[in-house]
């Protein structure tokens, strides 16, 4: 028994958790995920499983993408990514939805299917619901040789290596890296976006390790931020645009592995419910980084806090206007909008990950919940 303590412990790598060890893997495997995929300087993406199909991505009449849990979320980032640099419509769904629905989908359709372990029983079902009828269908997988992988037409691989903790952490932020680089391939191709735009998100994708590095030294201020809200009861995240899914994810972080209640919400939706809700005993987590939405943002927390709500804010570096409003900060690289979820989702992760430890909670195996959903 004590051997298998050690062997535990050196497969954490000296970290407490799994969850923990692989929230700090991440600067390496994004890097892992693009390596020799994206050539920055040159001007090059390339994806081996890509390059054979990129026709029948540019004439699809729309893109549908399918996945569960945290992987859907990455699917909803996608969305706003393809939508912008492709210009090509996107629908996201819940594969347990989708395969029940009677969906409509023609040879026309592209499918992307969105998973970590490659097994998940809903997400495979819709796949093999998609190739039915005659769709093409591109898997994104972390899991090399899983079953999805396989029943897939093509796909790329997110390369994050296993991924131990229940709580999604690198497989989300690697799917979102080999999302991205399928639009600027995609958009290479069709044209949809300057010559200056694409070099420029080549480079500050290639920035992205270093950025996730620098959010990463927030921990100490993040477990400080812990402490003062563990033993709240509910939590409200909000967010726009690409950073609405952040939200999404944030809340599902901290569901799954502290079990408190949280919920996600685009900011601009909270008048229509959540703000009834507002109190001195509910921390809003806002995602209210420099963007194209920040000023709206901004009134939404002037909202919160009029109701004496407690803000927590995702702020660029050098931000001032919230930093004064917001009861307290974690403070992100600056990057463009469009890469911003790889930068936002880590305090996020950061903040679940000390409070569910300080609640005593087993964070890598939390209850009720499985890694791998191979049944309905
Ligand atoms: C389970 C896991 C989640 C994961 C979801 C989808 O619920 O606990 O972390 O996001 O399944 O899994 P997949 O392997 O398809 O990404």
């Amino acid at each position: 028994q004590e051997l298998q303590l050690n062997l535990e412990q050196i497969e954490k790598g000296g970290y407490d958790h799994f969850m923990l060890k692989e929230i700090y893997e991440q600067p390496s495997v994004i890097k892992d995920t693009y390596r020799g995929r994206l050539l920055a300087n040159e001007g090059i993406v390339r994806l081996g499983g890509l390059e054979d199909h990129i026709k029948r991505f540019i004439n699809a009449d729309r893109i549908i993408i399918v996945a569960c849990g945290t992987s859907w979320h990455a699917g909803l980032v996608a969305e706003y990514i393809f939508e912008d640099l492709v210009r090509v419509p996107v629908e996201v769904e819940y594969a347990s939805e989708f395969r029940y629905r009677n969906p409509i989908i023609t040879e026309k359709d592209v499918v992307i299917a969105i998973s970590q372990s490659g097994e998940t029983a809903d997400t495979l079902a819709a796949i093999k619901l998609a190739k039915e009828k005659g769709a093409f269908v591109y898997g994104v997988c972390n899991v090399v040789g899983s079953t999805i992988s396989r029943e897939t037409h093509s796909g790329t691989y997110t390369h994050a290596g296993p991924e131990i903790g229940v709580a999604s952490t690198k497989a989300f932020t690697t799917q979102i890296t080999v999302l991205t680089m399928m639009a600027l391939r995609l958009a290479k191709s069709k044209g949809t976006l300057s010559q200056s735009d694409y070099m420029l998100h080549l480079r500050e994708l290639d920035m992205i390790p270093a950025k996730v590095e620098e959010a990463l030294q927030s921990d100490e201020n993040i477990k400080e931020i812990s402490k003062v809200f563990k033993d709240a009861a509910n939590f409200l995240y909000l967010g726009r645009g690409y950073n609405f899914p952040v939200a999404l994810e944030g809340a599902l972080k901290l569901k799954e592995i502290s079990y408190i209640h949280a919920e996600g919400y685009p900011a601009a939706e909270m008048k229509h419910g959540p703000i009834a809700l507002i109190d001195e005993q509910m921390p809003v987590v806002v995602i209210a980084i420099n963007n194209n939405h920040y000023e709206k943002v901004v009134s939404n927390i002037q909202e919160i806090k009029s109701r004496a709500g407690k803000i927590i804010a995702v702020v660029s570096e050098g931000d001032t206007t919230v930093k004064e409003m917001a009861d307290y900060v974690m403070e992100v690289p600056v990057t463009p909008e469009t890469l911003s979820p790889l930068v936002t989702t880590i305090p996020l992760q950061l903040l679940s990950y000390h409070i569910a430890v300080m609640l005593g909670r087993d964070v890598d195996q939390p209850r009720n919940l499985a890694k791998s959903v191979t049944v309905e």
